[in-house]
């Protein structure tokens, strides 16, 4: 008796396993068919094109009845059944069918490696034995990946960061790869991000062993990238723009760049705009450094560079040169810095207080980026967003070298670096995209501390302070001028 009961016990359980099983690959079976509307490389105008002429085939082999004569090429036992499918295909109503069954098994070939490779996280994900308060696992959602990195997509609620950040290491282990990072995306802590390297680049790189690389006179470390550290100079890079979300690492990048600048330069005059107040303020004891806070003051020491430019450009002409050379010539390099570049260059109404100076700024630097290169006066953006209205796009076409640390949008990387690569860099404070003409390199940005800016700035100001300097103001009554039109009518705009 107990033995036919354990039986038809048995047998329960064998029908629940084979449902379960039949539920799974009917599950299995619709993820991949939404992996193939998914896939990229299914996306391409080719598969669209080869997809399409393939049901267009077999569309017209049935209307035709030419699908018959296939039969003839099988062997010779297979061709009465597949004569008799054949011609079930051949009606008319089953004709959608069997375009249906084309297309879905199509995508099925397109969706399957997608669906492994999820399959694939999604397991290294629960070795890892992550749960939420109320017991669910965390889910991934989609797998990107380019020739540098994976970005796994995960949906996972109620699992904090921290305790991510906590399995780094089984997570490492299980999956065979490094992990570079792992974020939220959205402020409630739904989706996650991780990004696994291919190859890992260092996630700190210390500006005093790095800048020993830049070794030419008027040259500064862009960063470490995996082959070497990457350098540039003034000669070979006039202008540049230093874009990227907040927190990315725009304004240590500025610092450290006017920094190597200065360190490795004889003849050289910053001109800091620091419309924030406070970042730049290190630089100022430097007597070859201005630091500006104010955008009328800016604007009018912009007039006296373009004066200064046409200068220079008439000595080229009388003594027959081509290029400032600051030795020959005896002629400083004028860097202009501008952080947060948006304050000064942004779009505002007639009615704005800084209007005129704005308007003013804009006319010079559009002048200064398209004719400045040969003059020895250079120009060096950082700004969150790059669009018209941060922006010139005038201003923009003519700044060569690109750094873009790790953009919001795709549409903001497009801007900078017309591709989505700064879209798809880990949250690593520092890490950028290097873009310099036509070539992409991702490098780790060196960091300073603000000590250690102090302390290399002591020492150029032994170096500094040898030379007599003689910065260029903006003229005093001029800038007293519009500060009064500003305040005639009561200071209402500040
Ligand atoms: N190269 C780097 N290496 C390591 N950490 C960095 C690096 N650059 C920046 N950081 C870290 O990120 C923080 C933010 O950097 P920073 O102020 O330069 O960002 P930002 O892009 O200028 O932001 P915002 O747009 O808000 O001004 C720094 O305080 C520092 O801790
Ligand atoms: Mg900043």
């Amino acid at each position: 008796m107990a033995n036919a009961k354990s039986t038809s016990e048995n047998s329960k359980d064998n029908a629940n396993r084979f449902f379960d099983g039949l539920i799974k690959i009917f599950f299995a079976f619709f993820k991949i068919l939404k992996e193939g509307l998914k896939t990229k490389c299914y996306k391409r105008h080719e598969n669209y094109a080869l997809t399409g002429s393939v049901v267009l085939w077999a569309c017209v082999m049935i209307y035709q009845n030419k699908h018959f004569k296939l039969v003839d090429y099988l062997p010779y036992d297979m061709q009465l059944p597949a004569a008799k499918i054949i011609s079930v295909i051949g009606d008319y109503r089953l004709m959608g069918l069997s375009t249906l069954s084309i297309i879905v098994c199509s995508l099925l070939f397109a969706g399957f490696a997608s669906y492994k490779l999820i399959q694939k996280y999604q397991k290294a994900l629960d070795n890892i034995n992550l749960k939420s308060g109320l017991g669910d696992n965390p889910k991934v959602v989609s797998v990107d990946k380019d020739s540098n990195r994976t970005r796994i997509l995960v949906k996972s609620i109620g699992i904090g960061e921290e305790r991510y950040k906590s399995k780094l290491d089984d997570f490492r282990a299980s999956l065979g790869q490094q992990v570079e990072s792992v974020n939220y995306l959205d402020k409630d802590n739904r989706f996650l991000e991780i990004s696994l390297a291919h190859h890992l680049l260092a996630s700190n790189v210390n500006y005093s062993e790095i800048i020993t690389n830049a070794k030419k006179p008027y040259s500064f470390v862009v960063g470490q990238s995996l082959k070497n550290a990457i350098t540039e100079n003034l000669e070979d890079v006039p202008h540049y723009l230093i874009a990227g979300s907040t927190g990315g690492g725009k304004s240590v990048a500025f610092k450290s760049m006017l920094l190597g600048l200065l360190e490795t330069s004889k003849r050289i005059q910053l001109y800091i705009f620091d419309f924030k107040q406070v970042e730049m303020n290190e630089f100022a004891v430097l007597p070859n450094v201005k630091v500006i806070k104010n955008e009328h003051e800016a604007s009018m020491l912009l007039e006296g560079f373009v004066k200064e430019m046409d200068k220079r450009y008439q000595k080229l002409e009388e003594i027959g040169e081509k290029k400032i050379n600051p030795d020959r010539d005896k002629l400083p390099r004028i860097v202009v810095g501008i952080d947060e570049c948006s304050d000064l260059l942004g779009k505002v109404k007639k009615d704005h207080p800084n209007f005129k100076a704005m308007e003013r700024a804009k006319r010079c630097l559009n002048e200064l980026s398209r004719k400045a290169r040969a003059s020895g006066i250079h120009l060096i953006f950082a700004t969150q967003k790059v669009d018209m209205n941060s922006i010139d796009t005038q201003i923009q076409e003519n700044l060569e070298g690109r750094l873009s640390f790790r953009m919001n949008t795709i549409e903001n990387s497009v801007r900078v670096l017309q591709n989505n690569k700064s879209y798809y860099l880990p949250s690593i404070p520092g890490r950028a995209i290097w873009k310099k003409g036509a070539n992409y390199t991702e490098v780790q940005c060196p960091f300073i501390s603000d000590d250690e800016l102090k302390k290399r700035i002591e020492v150029l100001k032994d170096k500094f302070s040898k030379e007599k300097v003689t910065m260029l103001e903006p003229p005093k009554e001029k800038v007293e001028d519009e500060k009064a039109d500003l305040y005639k009518d009561g200071g209402k705009h500040k």
